[in-house]
């Protein structure tokens, strides 16, 4: 048994989405949540600037005793993971292999569609594991850039005719391709979900990035032995690094429940390297 916490991270505040999937399938683990909503999104940014961001917000969630860490982010998974790995002695989960996984698992036409930011399509690394997985699906991959912003200012309802719009434009072509799964590659996305079902239609599967983390989160830590009591209740602690003001009103719709802790806010600069 192991009591010590995991540490989430993201961009910004869609890593929530997986944390809402870690608290459903480890409700026993304690959780330590770092958002970087001082620089979000990254996803229009340099591998070299991903990169050196995602190691200023490792060093800060390791100013904590973690068991492991979990990226929240499927921008720093596509571009960071490998390097992530390397330089730190604690087991790091990204999203890209378990949501590729479950999506060859999935498509019976072999043929899926991913959506993320322009950093992780750019990168091709979840067409590479699809690749590895499974070289006879067909993939097609599209970035999504107006998607971020638009969620982190909560544009996510149905009927919003800036979202459906700006959806319209990015799934159709995907939709005429005739994917029968489209993997939601940024932990944003899944705020989306009715929106891109309404568009994609009953027919294609929608498979989302930080919820298959989570298993892949569960299997790692029974394998090493590193689960939490799982008679007891987890607890979870949020850190940001722009103003906390509003934080509990915006994490409640990324988590789907009522949120009733304060966010604290750290200074990211100071953990440069
Ligand atoms: N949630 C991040 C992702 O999964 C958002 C990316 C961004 O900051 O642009 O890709």
């Amino acid at each position: 048994m192991d009591m010590r916490p995991i540490g989430v991270f993201d961009s910004g505040l869609g890593g929530l989405t997986a944390v809402r999937s870690l608290r459903q399938i480890l409700p026993e683990e304690n959780l330590i949540y770092f958002g970087d909503t001082a620089r979000v999104p990254y996803g229009g940014r340099s591998r070299d600037t991903i990169l050196k961001y995602a190691r200023q917000d490792v060093r800060f969630l390791r100013s904590f005793d973690l068991k492991a860490i979990v990226i929240a982010c499927g921008t720093i998974s596509t571009t960071s993971l490998d390097a992530l790995q390397a330089e730190n002695d604690l087991p790091i989960i990204g999203v890209v292999e378990p949501t590729c996984r479950r999506a060859v698992l999935v498509t019976k036409a072999k043929k899926v569609g991913i959506i993320a930011t322009l950093a992780s399509i750019r990168s091709g690394a979840y067409e590479a594991a699809i690749r590895r997985l499974d070289p006879e699906v067909e993939v097609t991959g599209r970035p999504c850039p107006l998607f971020v912003p638009l969620v982190e200012n909560g544009r996510i309802q149905r009927g919003d005719v800036v979202i459906e719009t700006v959806a319209r434009e990015y799934l159709e072509p995907l939709k005429a391709t005739g994917i029968d799964t489209l993997i939601l590659g940024c932990t944003h996305y899944p705020l989306l979900t009715e929106i891109i079902a309404d568009i994609m239609g009953p027919e294609v599967t929608l498979v989302s990035a930080g919820e298959e983390s989570a298993f892949e989160l569960k299997r790692m830590l029974k394998t090493r032995d590193l689960r939490a009591d799982e008679s007891r209740q987890g607890t979870a602690e949020f850190y940001v690094s722009e103003r906390t003001e509003d934080f509990e009103r915006i994490a409640s719709v990324f988590l789907q429940e009522d949120l009733h802790h304060a966010a604290r806010r750290i200074d990211i600069d100071q953990y440069g390297i």
